[in-house]
Order: structure tokens, then sequence, then C-alpha cells
């Protein structure tokens, strides 16, 4: 990039982080389990953690939908920003990912609040739908980017007015601007822009977020 100072963007992250994202035992165990149990290390930053934590709080959510558990790391920041009686709902496609993340979720002491369906979470979500299940006011997709643009279309099936989503990984670096993206990943990111872009039901901005690379979080409310 020309006059855009990488290093220094990164060292602002660190400094927002030292500022406002003290040491916490147990989101540090949390990344440390996952790593020992050899799950890749595609959690969100601390900041984009706080972030999440940030906004269920302000929209007083107290029902979430996670979509992509991982280790459970982004599900403790929105376990932790609900109140007693609410509920965080993560899917998670690799048994072992959901394993794990159970343990570190008992060990964040928030297991009380999190229900980890294993599964596809195409499938999932439409067995959701099928059931009638109480709309979300809150739901973060994080899985696989090829399936975004499909999320996108179940979880507002799963949505009111009012309902915020979001959405992780949607600048990779810039890859979505270009015309013909490389990479399946970038595609679907891409694709999944311009669906929030044209979607008239809602209300949309992606947030870029700076971690080793340039990436961005989409926040959206529906109407
Ligand atoms: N939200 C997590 C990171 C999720 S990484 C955090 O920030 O801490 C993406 C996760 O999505 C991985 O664990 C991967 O196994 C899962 N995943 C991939 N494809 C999926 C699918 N089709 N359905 C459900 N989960 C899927
Ligand atoms: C990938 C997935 C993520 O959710 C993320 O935050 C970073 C990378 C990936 O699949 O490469
Ligand atoms: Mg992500």
């Amino acid at each position: 990039m020309e006059s855009f100072d990488e290093l220094l963007a990164v060292k602002v992250d660190h400094y927002i982080e030292h500022l406002f994202n003290p040491q916490d035992e147990a989101l540090m165990q949390n990344l440390q389990n996952a790593q020992a149990a050899d799950l890749p290390t595609i959690n969100v930053s601390p900041n984009e953690g706080k972030l999440l934590y940030l906004l269920a709080k302000m929209s007083g959510a107290k029902r979430v939908l996670e979509i992509g558990t991982l280790g459970g790391y982004s599900t403790t920041w929105l376990a932790r920003a609900l109140p007693s009686d609410g509920r965080v709902i993560t899917l998670e496609l690799d048994q072992k990912h959901a394993d794990v993340a159970r343990q570190n979720l008992d060990r964040a002491g928030v297991a009380d609040r999190v229900e980890v369906r294993v599964g596809r979470a195409s499938d999932s979500l439409r067995a959701m739908i099928d059931r009638h299940e109480a709309p979300f006011d809150l739901i973060f997709i994080d899985a696989d980017k090829t399936g975004y643009v499909e999320y996108l279309d179940l979880a507002l099936q799963l949505a009111r007015a009012g309902t915020i989503i979001l959405a992780d990984n949607l600048i990779r670096n810039g890859r979505v601007m270009n015309e013909h993206p490389q990479d399946d990943s970038s595609r679907g990111a891409q694709a999944y822009n311009e669906a929030l872009a044209t979607n008239s039901r809602l209300e949309s901005i992606i947030l870029p977020i700076i971690r080793e690379n340039l990436d961005g979080l989409s926040i959206s409310i529906v109407k």
C-alpha cells in the first residue's frame, strides 16, 4: 500500500488492546487450550471480541446466534455480554472444535448460557427455521466464507425488526476489491458484501478491522 503505515496500524491495535483489554485469565486459557488441541488460530482478535461484547451489550441482546464456534473465543465474549437469563446458540461443523469449545466455555463460567450445536450450519439453521424457533436479537456469522450468502438468507428467517447481524472477515486484506478474487473465501466474502449492500431489509456498514492484516466486520440491522 502507498501511504498507509501497516506497522503503525498494528501498533495502534496493540495500543487499544493494552488500554481496554487487560489480561483476562479465561480468555488467555481459551486460546492456549485451542492451540494445544491444534485448532487453527483464526479466532477474532481481543479488540474485535470486545467490540462484539459491546454491540451485544448495547443492544440489550438476550438471544444470540453464532455461526462458527472454533474454540469458543468469540462465544465467550458474546456470552459475557448477556444477562443471566440470556442464551448463545453456536453452530460448529467440527466435533473436535465443539469439544474444545465446550471445555473452554465451562472453564470460563459461561457454559450455562451457551449451547454448542454440531453439524453443518446450513442444516442447523434450516432445522431452527422449521421448528419456528424464537427470533434472535444478534447473529454473528463467522464460519466458512463460501456459505456466507446462504447464512445471511437463513439468518434473516431467524430475525425480527431490530435484529443485529454481524459477519467477520469481509475485507481479507483488500482481496474482496479484486474484480475476480482468486480464492473461494474472498469470492464468498465479496458476494456477501454485495448481498448486504443490495438487501432492502438491511441497513449496513463494514468496519475495517486491523489484525495481522486488514480485515472487516459488517454491522447490519434488520428494518
Ligand atoms: N468465531 C470463532 C472463529 C470461528 S472459525 C472465534 O472468533 O473464536 C470458523 C469455524 O467455522 C471453524 O471452527 C470451522 O470448523 C467452522 N465451520 C466451517 N464450515 C462450517 C459449516 N459448514 N458449518 C458450521 N461450522 C463450520
Ligand atoms: C479464516 C477464518 C476466520 O473466521 C478468520 O477470522 C480468519 C481466517 C480462514 O478460514 O482462513
Ligand atoms: Mg473470523
